[in-house]
């Protein structure tokens, strides 16, 4: 199995997309066009598109067949059954609530449990989450260990929650918790794991104070891997194994199987609480469907059920991990900043480290991701200031990190994919001085990384 140093995708190419070959001034004016926000771009624009993992990846032979399985009966369909059995074959938790994407799930959680007052504290929360979070008008609390904040501290388990730190919230503020998050993998401190002494941890501490545990579970498959592979006595666990006990450390979960569900849409929210299950069922039904639906199709429904099945084979997953650490070993090599160890999804470059003379307000991170599309077609996502930086209050200061996150869609380009944007980035980063920082000209009260409009700065 380890024999050999090349990795080999575990499957071959069975449908062809083409992508857009363009110039560096068609780029340029791509960009002038896009406000110089890489969300505002034409897709056909990107020829490497390392914006998201999520929603983006190839769906295999075995799922596009159980499509065409799909039943889209309004109530009680068979595709339902399927997707109920997959999930909780990994979750088996009471209930399951299916949504169009794991941020509905985030919303109707939130809407029932939030409110003015209350704290939810999580390892980090992922944008959607907080922002979620905050429009019920409660607190989103980070509270990862210090290793997780430093893009160059080396800890197997970076995405771990600071369990002291933990413990001190629920001693004054219990009362006003209604539920203790841990996003699996971290994403936004870079695709960090958490283990699972660390979740057993989290669950004494939760129980000490009465409080129930949800994961945000995007990304479980990866961080079961690494558990595998990094956690002392689980190496000969089997990676579904590992999944349940994950599981059965918390009492719920929020899901969106754009990720690890290896679809194009879908999500999840799961949970054992009988009375909080009926209050959530209540607003699906008012937002997203009818509870054996959701917000999908029968046809979504079946490609889930099947992308659970695929996403826990240690083949893929140690593809999957193998190949995003060869982007980032590559980069490291060539001395370009890059958040260690490296994360499952996706590659963070530093940014505020690659370019110390833009500052944090000037978002160095937006410089990055505009050269590295202006220079090679390649559309990274700024995880920084831009994101992270402005206050409910309108307020803004500098987020923890400025990052730009590489994320590698799941199955879906080649190693000389890959090579290709290792050539781009060193190119870049070795030009790195010349970069020039942005001011933003046109922003919206929440999210604005989607929207906002920049300038570039003299
Ligand atoms: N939680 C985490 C940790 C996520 O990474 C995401 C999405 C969500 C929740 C929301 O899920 O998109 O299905 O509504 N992350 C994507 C990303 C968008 O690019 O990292 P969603």
């Amino acid at each position: 199995m380890d024999r050999w140093r090349t990795i080999i995708e575990p499957f071959r190419i069975h449908s062809v997309e083409p992508v857009r070959m363009t110039t560096v001034d068609e780029r340029e004016t791509a960009l002038r066009a896009a406000g110089w926000n890489l969300f505002n771009l034409h897709a056909d624009d990107v020829l490497v598109d390392l914006l998201t993992d999520s929603g983006t990846g190839a769906m295999s032979r075995d799922q596009w067949a159980a499509v065409q399985h799909g039943d889209e009966s309004y109530a009680g369909s068979p595709s339902w059954f399927a997707f109920l059995e997959s999930v909780q074959v990994l979750f088996p938790y009471r209930h399951v609530i299916p949504t169009h994407q794991g941020r509905a799930a985030e919303k109707i959680l939130f809407s029932v449990i939030g409110g003015p007052g209350k704290t939810i504290p999580n390892n980090t929360h992922f944008d959607t989450t907080r922002a979620n979070v905050e429009f019920t008008g409660a607190e989103a609390v980070d509270l990862v260990i210090a290793e997780g904040r430093d893009p160059a501290a080396l800890h197997p388990f970076k995405g771990n929650m600071d369990i002291e730190a933990l413990d001190r919230l629920l001693a004054e503020r219990a009362g006003s918790v209604p539920v203790v998050f841990v996003t699996i993998t971290n994403n936004s401190g870079g695709g960090q794991p958490v283990s699972l002494e660390n979740l057993r941890a989290v669950r004494a501490v939760c129980d000490r104070h009465g409080v129930p545990l949800f994961l945000d579970a995007c990304r479980f498959a990866e961080n079961a891997w690494f558990i595998k592979t990094r956690e002392p006595g689980q190496a000969d666990r089997s990676v579904p194994d590992i999944v349940r006990e994950i599981a059965s450390l918390a009492d719920g979960m929020t899901m969106s199987a754009k990720k690890d569900g290896l679809a194009n849409i879908g999500g999840w929210l799961a949970l054992n609480d009988d009375d909080l299950a009926r209050r959530c069922r209540d607003l699906l039904i008012l937002t997203e469907g009818f509870p054996t639906y959701g917000g999908l199709a029968g046809r979504d429904l079946e490609a889930i059920a099947q992308g659970l099945r695929e996403v826990v084979e240690n083949d893929y997953l140690r593809y999957r991990i193998r190949s995003t650490a060869y982007l980032g070993e590559a980069l490291d090599a060539a001395g370009v900043p890059v958040v260690k160890p490296f994360g499952g999804h996706a590659i963070y470059l530093d940014a505020r480290a690659l370019l110390s003379h833009i500052r944090p307000l000037e978002y160095p991170g937006q410089a990055l991701a505009v050269a590295l599309y202006r220079e090679g077609g390649i559309r990274g996502c700024e995880i920084g200031t831009v994101m992270f930086g402005r206050h409910p209050d309108g307020s803004e200061t500098p987020a923890a990190m400025d990052l730009v996150r590489l994320a590698i869609p799941r199955r879906t380009y080649t190693q000389s994919h890959v090579d290709y944007v290792i050539e781009v980035v060193r190119w870049v980063a070795e030009r790195a001085a010349s970069l020039r920082g942005f001011r933003i000209v046109d922003q919206p009260p929440a999210l604005r990384h989607f929207t906002a409009r920049f300038e570039p700065l003299d």
